[in-house]
């Protein structure tokens, strides 16, 4: 289950009009992302728990993604992050462990042997963990040298720095759902989980490789960043080498359908999403642009997000730091200050 039913408070104003479920990672749709990974891990099947207003998303994702059966599962008031399984239990299964993700991660944990440790153990539940430098925004963990959770903290700022932290990962074994009221708001992390490390139920899997939680747009940015840069480490020929009017400096993206100006230059740490013209003379330099937006002739943009269908006038000035939420129209000549969020 990937629980997707919150609402991206922290990335307003670009989740106002996109699912973070849809926010493009290196160009490719986050929940693509997400189901390409557990499919390797082998899943075949994803319940993406939503609320009532996720229209889009399931117009965008329909019955299948990534090579990945989807089934939603709706509902009508949110149920928090524990509510929303109890709400699905016929869809995950009665005899079997299932994964339960947030829908806000980036990450390459080896879910196949995630899951065997968990069926190794006695536990209801096992957590991924992960090493962060400063784990006051996130839940914080402690764990005995058996890898039994001790102490869970949700996002209290307790612990020491640097330290565990709960990834956004969990496997559970059918009998947690006993546990969850049902049709009611629960809280995995504040209610669930503590009573399970009381009973030293929980077991943690450490995971080592990356791991990114795009719920804030600094934290959305740089992950785009880093794992530009760890593909362009790896990549060979792909869509930019293919552009020969418009200069690129890499590392940079061009999502397919992309189309540079002559005398435009895109880049470094660029990323932009399919569909996305880039007038004559224009720059764009540290920056992601979403699907299908219009950036005008001689217009330079710098450090910004833009969103989707946005239309950037001639000749405007996007400053450092700025977000436009998508679908917003910047008239010609404009000159946007740094650091601002426009609405649309
Ligand atoms: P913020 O408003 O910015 O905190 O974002 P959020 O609520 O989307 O994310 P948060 O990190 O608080 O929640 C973790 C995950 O649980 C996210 O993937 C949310 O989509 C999801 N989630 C939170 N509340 C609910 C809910 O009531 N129902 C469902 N289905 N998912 C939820």
């Amino acid at each position: 289950m990937i629980l997707a039913g919150g609402f991206a408070t922290r990335l307003r104003p670009l989740s106002c009009s996109k699912p973070k479920l849809l926010f493009p990672i290196v160009g490719v749709p986050l929940v693509e992302s997400m189901a390409r990974w557990l499919g390797s891990g082998g899943v075949d099947q994803v319940v993406l728990a939503v609320n009532h207003l996720s229209d889009k998303l399931k117009i965008e994702v329909g019955q299948s993604i990534g090579g990945v059966r989807v089934v939603f599962s709706v509902e009508e008031a949110p149920l928090g992050t524990a509510g929303p399984i109890r709400l699905a239990s016929n869809l995950l299964g009665k005899d079997d462990p299932f994964f339960v993700i947030n829908g806000d991660i980036v990450s390459n944990i080896d879910l196949v042997g995630m899951l065997a440790l968990h069926k190794s153990s006695e536990a209801d539940a096992t957590i991924a963990l992960v090493s962060v430098p400063n784990p006051s925004q996130y839940g914080s963990v402690l764990t005995d040298s058996d890898g039994i959770v001790s102490k869970f903290d949700e996002k209290s700022g307790s612990f020491s720095s640097p330290g565990l932290v709960n990834a956004g990962v969990y496997v559970l074994s059918p009998r947690v759902m006993s546990s969850i009221p049902i049709g009611k708001s629960v809280s995995l992390e504040r209610e669930v989980f503590p009573r399970l490390v009381e009973n030293g139920k929980m077991q943690s899997w450490m995971h080592h490789g990356f791991w990114y939680d795009i719920g804030r747009v600094s934290e959305y940015v740089r992950t785009n960043k880093e794992l530009l840069e760890r593909q362009e480490a790896g990549s060979g020929e792909s869509e930019r080498d293919r552009q020969k009017v418009g200069h690129i400096v890499r590392p940079a993206y061009l999502g397919s359908k992309s189309r540079l100006g002559v005398g435009s230059e895109v880049g470094p740490f660029t990323i932009l999403s399919d569909n996305v013209t880039v007038g004559d003379s224009a720059t764009v330099q540290n920056s992601i642009v979403f699907e299908e937006t219009t950036i005008g002739e001689k217009a330079t943009i710098e450090d910004a997000v833009i969103g989707e269908r946005v239309v950037i006038g001639r000749g405007s000035k996007i400053g450092r730091g700025s977000i436009i939420a998508g679908q917003s129209s910047i008239p010609a000549r404009s000159v946007v200050p740094p650091d601002s969020v426009i609405l649309c």
